[in-house]
């Protein structure tokens, strides 16, 4: 019989016991920051009508990459491959009673067939923020400055571009400038997409391939260079949605944060639901210089569900792009430090006293509102072998029950980190832990 592997499914992470402190530490941060704003936390099922996707998703999402499964009922389902149609459908369900602005966010874990790389995998996390029923300027600002609330939530004052791009425009400059057909549209904005990974000159050889004139080529060549907002600024000038892009960048500006945002006409963002605004946020680190996430505004897909065209903007923030970010900007904390108190034992008649001694130690640190692990043994110790066991469970200090700290109700606790040896009962203890070591750890 073969055997079983331990290997999880292609794409997909297992997250044992110290992942999972990376994991939390990250999303308890995120929900910090957007608290601050006032956004509140939702969630949803995993699993959708196919059609949700279907109708609005990405074509590469619904013809490439979508799970899909038929339950018992005959029903095709879909597992979300993003959070945005399920947010709109729950949204558009109650549309009348949400007070307004609607300031929403979810980490939901999504599902994309893809092929497995650096950055991309098949199940991962996704941070989304959007919000509803305000004035698309001010709305577009707010998601602007939730982003680097977020960034700034994680000690990053650099290392990160937010590219910002607006349909609009792109589609004055495809059918305006440009005169492309509606046939050509679809394909050419894909051309633009992935131009900037393509090798010098295949960006000019596709378009000449897909009959464009020498004139048209430029143009669009000149949307990737670094100056195309100034260049364009001319033809430009009275498109709303232009001006719209203007506005937003000259609030960025005056609110401080504008060195974050720069107009980049190349930026296109796969979904077909984006209306307005959309946006790219870049890793600037040479061995990292990839999208870090994106969003923009869509004006439709609320009333896709019947009622009133809610119009809406956020965005979706993958963990593995921003994991990645931390750990080579060196922005996470060290996951290893240890911040508990494991209490030992040597015989079995000290088995109870010592759990005693724990459950007391566990309420009081509890209505103290700290979060400090109280571990016991399961099992009498080995003098030799305390500290390393100690040490291996994240423990920070040792505290001793033998039999005459129990005739006496006072304990002798180790700081296994400087050595320091305290002696006294449970609240003397609880008090040295306290004030020495939970500042040093708090939060991790
Ligand atoms: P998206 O660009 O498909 O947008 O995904 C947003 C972010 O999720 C990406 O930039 C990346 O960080 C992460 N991500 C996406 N796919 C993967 C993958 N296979 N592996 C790892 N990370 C991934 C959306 O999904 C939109 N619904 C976002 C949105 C929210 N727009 C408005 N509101």
């Amino acid at each position: 019989m073969s055997t079983l592997s331990t290997q999880p499914y292609k794409g997909t992470r297992d997250f044992y016991p110290m992942d999972m402190r990376v994991r939390n530490w990250i999303f308890s941060r995120l929900r910090k920051t957007l608290r601050t704003f006032g956004y509140e936390e939702y969630d949803g099922p995993m699993l959708e009508p196919f059609e949700l996707y279907a109708a609005k998703t990405s074509e590469e999402i619904v013809n490439e990459q979508l799970y899909w499964l038929v339950d018992r009922g005959e029903r095709k389902l879909a597992i979300r491959p993003e959070m945005t149609p399920t947010l709109a459908r729950m949204v558009a369900a109650k549309q009348n009673e949400l007070p307004r602005p609607i300031r929403w966010f979810s980490i939901p874990n999504l599902w994309r067939y893809e092929r497995p790389q650096r950055g991309r995998l098949r199940e991962h996390w996704q941070l989304n923020v959007d919000t509803f029923g305000g004035e698309p300027i001010t709305e577009d600002l707010e998601i602007c400055q939730v982003i680097v609330a977020i960034m700034q939530g994680f000690g990053a004052e650099s290392g990160y571009e937010v590219r910002l791009n607006h349909r609009g425009v792109t589609d004055y400059i495809f059918r305006e400038l440009l005169k492309l057909t509606d046939d050509k549209i679809p394909t050419i904005g894909r051309l633009l997409d992935t131009a900037p990974k393509m090798a010098p000159g295949v960006f000019a050889a596709s378009l000449a391939k897909e009959g464009l004139e020498p004139g048209q080529i430029e143009l669009l060549e000149s949307l990737l260079k670094k100056d195309a907002c100034t260049r364009l600024a001319k033809q430009l000038g009275d498109n709303p949605h232009f001006k719209h892009l203007m506005d937003l960048t000259a609030k960025l500006d005056a609110l401080g944060v504008g060195t974050f945002f720069r107009y980049d006409p190349s930026i296109m963002r796969g979904f077909m639901y984006y209306t307005g605004m959309v946006l790219e946020v870049y890793d600037l680190h040479p061995e990292n210089n990839r999208a870090l996430f994106g969003g923009g505004r869509y004006d439709n897909l609320v009333g896709m569900f019947g009622g009133n065209a809610l119009p809406g903007v956020g965005f979706g923030m993958g963990d593995v792009t921003l994991r990645y970010f931390l750990e080579i900007n060196k922005l996470l904390p060290d996951m290893k430090t240890p911040r508990g108190i494991y209490i030992a034992h040597l015989e079995d008649e000290q088995f109870m006293p010592a759990q005693r001694l724990a459950q007391d130690m566990r309420h009081r640190f509890s209505d103290a509102d700290v979060d400090v692990p109280v571990m016991t043994s399961l099992s009498p110790d080995k003098p030799r072998k305390i500290f390393t066991t100690a040490e291996k469970l994240g423990a920070r200090a040792v505290v001793f029950v033998g039999p005459d700290d129990v005739k006496k109700g006072e304990f002798q606790m180790k700081d296994l980190v400087t050595g320091v040896q305290t002696q006294g009962p449970a609240p003397t203890l609880m008090v040295t832990f306290m004030t020495t070591y939970v500042n040093e750890t708090h939060g991790v």
